[in-house]
């Protein structure tokens, strides 16, 4: 039996176990989460019709937030709810007014995949106030008591599965070193973003001060206070682009860099493109390269030399989760989460569904993203 069928049986059984106790309380399910997660059960609810589901996502012009949007869309829509899909171009405002409209329409419940998660306090308290459960989706809400459940990846070990590729790829328990190290963040106002870099630094760090990593860029050694001064406001591409092709300019004439922390794919290829302009090659002195996502552009970049890895997390398994959260509450059963201790709004710590990242490299995308359909290998011809 997959993976995916036998964490769906075991979330049927959890919920069999538990319906009894019902009534929009979660769960604990101590399974560890497979990164095949639940699967939607895909089940038509006869009463669903009448319940309309908000979804708002970040922006289009990421892959995997048209690939979020349209997966949960379906899914819901196959098992009979109605749906409002609305992305909002990485504009607060513009996500606010969506969320609003959906609150009017009558939406029952809120999926958001927020865009400056500090943003949305007093929204959220409307859609409270007009009784709505609220679902923050891969990005956490912050500063509210207003969010009901939240289901995303291990945000902190992304991050963590960046900084080890590295310490392995560089051999930087034996090799002498010094490695000239570049390290990016992603948007300041992303919760994930500050958990993502974490994660690396904690892996990363003692090797910066034992100086077998050196960062040479005046931006890069803010690295070592605060992240937020480092990100890449909305994880533009064109400005990391223009960062690392600042950095080449001021800091590596006379110099290499050997690696650079990207903390995503969006990122990575705004750095690629800077690395290549900058005139470096693959087979030569291109760096280790990190990322995160599955993109199909980095994937292409995977196979070509231009990035080292990425950290692949299955949107089609988180799309099933939040699925089955949404049937959940709609049913009035109790909701399945696996973490209730890690994520925090700062006023509130929210039950969540927490799924497992996975290291893609060159000798595995074949096997994990054409092979699970993630990815058709025409697409990346
Ligand atoms: C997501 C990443 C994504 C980034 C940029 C983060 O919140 O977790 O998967 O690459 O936003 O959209």
């Amino acid at each position: 039996m997959g993976l995916r069928k036998s964490a769906a049986l075991l979330a049927g059984v959890a919920l069999a176990l538990t319906s009894l106790a019902a009534c929009g309380n979660e769960t604990k399910n101590d399974a560890t989460p497979t990164g095949g997660a639940t699967g939607a059960t895909g089940a038509v609810n006869p009463d669903a019709g009448d319940t309309l589901v908000g979804i708002t996502m970040p922006t289009v012009s990421l892959e995997r937030w048209n690939n979020d949007g349209s997966e949960l869309k379906a899914k819901l829509e196959a098992m009979g709810y109605k749906t409002s899909l609305e992305y909002g171009n990485d504009l607060p405002e513009q996500q606010i007014l969506q969320i609003e409209n959906q609150i009017n329409a009558g939406a029952k419940i809120l999926v958001i995949a927020s865009i400056d998660g500090s943003s949305l306090g007093t929204t959220v308290a409307k859609a409270k106030a007009a009784g709505i459960t609220v679902i923050g989706y891969d990005r956490l809400l912050l500063q509210t008591g207003d969010i009901d459940y939240y289901a995303t990846f291990d945000n902190y070990r992304v991050g963590q599965m960046q900084g080890e590729y590295i310490v392995e790829a560089l051999d930087l328990e034996n090799a002498a070193g010094p490695f000239n190290f570049e390290p990016f963040a992603g948007s300041p106002d992303d919760n994930n973003a500050g958990l993502f870099f974490k994660g690396a630094w904690d892996v990363l760090s003692p090797y910066v001060d034992s100086g077998k990593l050196v960062i040479q860029s005046e931006t890069g050694k803010k690295a070592t206070g605060n992240w937020q001064d480092i990100g890449i406001l909305s994880w533009k591409s064109a400005t990391a682009q223009s960062e690392m092709e600042n950095r080449l300019n001021s800091f590596y004439r006379d110099k290499k860099v050997d690696v650079v922390l990207s903390p995503n794919d969006s990122l990575a290829l705004g750095i690629a493109q800077a690395l290549e302009t900058g005139g470096y090659t693959v087979g030569g002195d291109w760096p280790v390269l990190t990322g995160q996502d599955g993109d199909i552009a980095n994937v292409k970049n995977i196979l070509a030399g231009k990035q080292s890895m990425t950290v692949w997390k299955d949107t089609r398994d988180l799309a099933a989760a939040v699925a089955d959260m949404v049937d959940q509450i709609a049913k009035g059963e109790t909701v399945t989460v696996n973490d209730t201790t890690t994520y925090d709004t700062g006023v509130k710590v929210v039950p969540t569904y927490q799924l497992d990242p996975k290291v893609v490299t060159k000798d595995t995308v074949e096997t994990e993203l054409v092979g699970s359909g993630f990815i058709d290998a025409a697409d990346l011809q």
